[in-house]
């Protein structure tokens, strides 16, 4: 029989992604509507091991769905990897009469709730927070939509300066090692190459295509480059081995870094946000834990945490064969 649910703590964990202010908010709502409390745990395992909690309510989340970052911050926690470390979490929990937790995060954050669900039998369920879309069981996660609208932007922008000096550029988007943000942004910005962990295009391919790019007539050009890519040069280095192999090219790099991470959640995050925030207080309440709220076929869905953990996101065959056509 699972215990009755009066108080759901909430957190995000793990690097942070346009839509966790969102789907905070949803928490939030979901448990007032339903007349239950709620608990905002500050720096993810780390607040919760220190207590750092705040009552929240309807109005205590007002203004923020469209707020990049979280603000329950967000903290990467060495502590909790420690039977000690999550025997003071469980304690903390205990005294603050917090029942069960939604978990907003990567799969570093659903791996170490497993291990506490395990321990301490606390329901636990998760919600997909990561711009890398790198997690099983569902089509986007949070964040994600609204990095590649950023991606996107600046590559249009970098795109005025390549074509006024007939120059090629390496751009560097983040994904950690999978290459969703690669891939979508760089078919989504007419990108003239995109470099994924999941292909390896190969350095001898790369000099034909970008060959073929400049006999076609292209006086500039953009190679996206996914962070994790394996081609065995980093972005700094491809500028060079281009430059001493196509000397008609004058490269340029640009790193995109951490604000693919900011900015103001686009509608679908918003929307998504708000969706999963429900779903998984609902189903905490139905006696439900060890899942992963997903989008699945535009339906709300509910994977085993384990399963989602271990699985593996794959890359979209069909989009890369668009890829393909569209860089001709
Ligand atoms: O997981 C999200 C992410 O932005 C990855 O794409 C990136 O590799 C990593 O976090 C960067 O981590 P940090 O914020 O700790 O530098």
């Amino acid at each position: 029989m699972s215990k009755t649910i009066k108080r759901i703590g909430v957190m995000t964990s793990g690097g942070d992604s346009p839509g966790m202010n969102a789907a905070i908010r949803s928490v939030v709502r979901t448990c007032a509507y339903h007349n239950i409390e709620c608990v905002g745990i500050y720096r993810g395992y780390e607040g919760m091991i220190e207590g750092d909690f705040k009552a929240m309510d309807a109005r205590s989340v007002k203004g923020i769905i469209n707020k990049g970052g979280t603000v329950l911050k967000s903290a990467r926690s060495k502590e909790f990897r420690t039977e000690e470390g999550r025997k003071t979490a469980h304690q903390k929990l205990t005294e603050a009469n917090i029942d069960a937790l939604v978990l907003i995060g990567g799969d570093g954050t659903f791996t170490g709730g497993l291990i506490f669900n395990k321990e301490y039998d606390f329901p636990i369920i998760g919600i997909p927070g990561t711009i890398d879309n790198d997690i099983y069981g569902t089509s986007h996660t949070l964040g994600f939509d609204t990095a590649l609208n950023t991606v996107v932007e600046c590559i249009d922008k970098i795109r005025d300066t390549a074509s006024s000096h007939n120059r090629l550029f390496f751009v560097e988007v983040m994904g950690r090692d999978v290459g969703h943000i690669a891939l979508n942004a760089g078919v989504g910005a007419g990108a003239e190459e995109i470099l994924i962990p999941e292909e390896d295009l190969g350095l001898d391919r790369l000099l034909e295509s970008l060959q073929r790019s400049k006999q076609s007539g292209k006086s500039s050009s953009i190679v996206v480059v996914a962070e994790g890519d394996k081609i065995g040069k980093n972005v700094f280095e491809l500028k060079d081995y281009v430059e001493e192999n196509m000397i008609e090219y004058d490269v340029r790099v640009s790193v995109l870094g951490h604000m693919q991470r900011g900015g103001s959640p686009s509608c679908f995050d918003r929307v998504l946000a708000s969706r999963m925030g429900v779903k998984a207080v609902e189903s905490l309440l139905e006696g439900k834990t060890n899942y992963m709220v997903g989008l699945l076929n535009d339906v709300m869905a509910l994977t085993p945490l384990e399963q989602a953990v271990k699985g593996k996101s794959k890359i979209n065959k069909e989009l890369l064969r668009v890829s393909d056509i569209m860089t001709t």
